[in-house]
């Protein structure tokens, strides 16, 4: 068994540290279908072509999500790395395969891995931005906690069109179902310096208690990382099969995740689970299910943390859900 403590806060010498996720990428069968869908969650076309399609958000990234044509399938999802000197080096191990040029928007270079249930690892470097035309500035919310003054939003009114299009500031994490979560953190750990943030057994919680879940995170140093970039979560909800469980996007704002739920509501698709406020991560989410039954979550206000101030908490989870309604167990997405 692999001491998670030992691997994820004290023995970091990992063969590189990734910075970011870039995008997740999906495989359908209709490429018009999941683009009519994810431009309803909120992305825009990037660049599509007979078999790929691109997706970008209001950031600057070139595009945040990635679809190929073919069978339903998870193929994987993309890291940023801090330089070309990293795709070298994981480039040189037995898991990832050789350096390619990235045919996508922003060109840039990759190499691709496969973890050890064999889902796929894309860490990527070089892509050139892409022009921003949003500012990316929530709207101020009247809720500073203080005795005196509890406005920073003054003779200025919130006016959402009803009905608009929520904006997504960029791609933030992913879930998987694990055979073994503990050895999936050590690859993740090993190769890409991720760390685990926190841990949670089912109840009783027990030293039996198999690891439900590891919410893990980058190490960023003195840089704040996201609670979470990647959930690994154990095969008890997908019939014992590793794959796929959803993908997440930070909204630029609360109101984003409100508007997210009433368009995607509105044009008939699927909700999932929310909107509510999770218990790790702390963020508001919402969870929608794609035409293909892909889950895509929208969310915001997220916890964050650097790491040498964080430290690793292992947890009875007896709820998904701080605030909110509590998630129906469904299957592998
Ligand atoms: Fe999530």
């Amino acid at each position: 068994m692999v001491d998670l403590k030992d691997c994820s806060r004290r023995n970091m010498d990992p063969i590189i540290k990734a910075d970011d996720v870039a995008y997740p990428i999906l495989q359908v069968p209709d490429l018009a279908l999941q683009e009519k869908f994810l431009v309803h969650f909120g992305l825009h076309v990037a660049e599509r072509t007979d078999d790929a399609l691109y997706m970008h958000c209001e950031g600057s990234q070139p595009f945040v999500h990635e679809t190929r044509l073919g069978p339903k399938k998870f193929i994987g999802s993309a890291f940023l790395a801090l330089s070309m000197s990293d795709l070298e080096k994981l480039s040189a191990t037995d898991s990832f395969g050789g350096i390619e040029e990235i045919k996508g928007p922003g060109g840039g270079f990759k190499v691709f891995g496969q973890d050890p249930d064999g889902l796929g690892v894309e860490v990527v470097f070089g892509r050139n931005e892409r022009k921003r035309n949003s500012s990316l500035e929530p709207e101020f919310m009247n809720v500073v906690v203080s005795e005196t003054e509890t406005f920073q939003r003054l003779n200025r009114a919130k006016r959402f069109q009803k009905g608009a299009y929520p904006q997504i500031k960029r791609y933030g994490h992913y879930a998987l179902h694990c055979t073994d979560v503990e050895a999936s953190l050590a690859w993740y750990n090993t190769h890409l310096g991720i760390i685990a943030t926190d841990i949670y057994k089912a109840p009783p919680a027990d030293e039996e208690t198999p690891v439900g879940g590891i919410f893990a995170r980058l190490d960023r140093g003195d840089k704040p990382a996201d609670h979470h970039t990647i959930l690994m979560t154990s095969t008890a909800l997908s019939n014992g099969r590793a794959g796929f469980n959803h993908v997440s996007f930070e909204m630029v704002n609360i109101d984003d995740v409100f508007m997210g739920h009433e368009v995607l509501a509105k044009h008939g698709y699927e909700p999932e689970w929310g909107i509510g406020r999770h218990y790790m991560g702390s963020q508001i989410f919402d969870y929608c299910r794609s035409p293909f039954g892909q889950v895509h979550e929208h969310q915001t206000d997220g916890d964050a943390q650097k790491r040498q101030n964080a430290d690793l908490d292992e947890i009875c989870l007896k709820a998904r859900a701080a605030l909110g309604p509590q998630c129906a167990q469904r299957g592998n997405h």
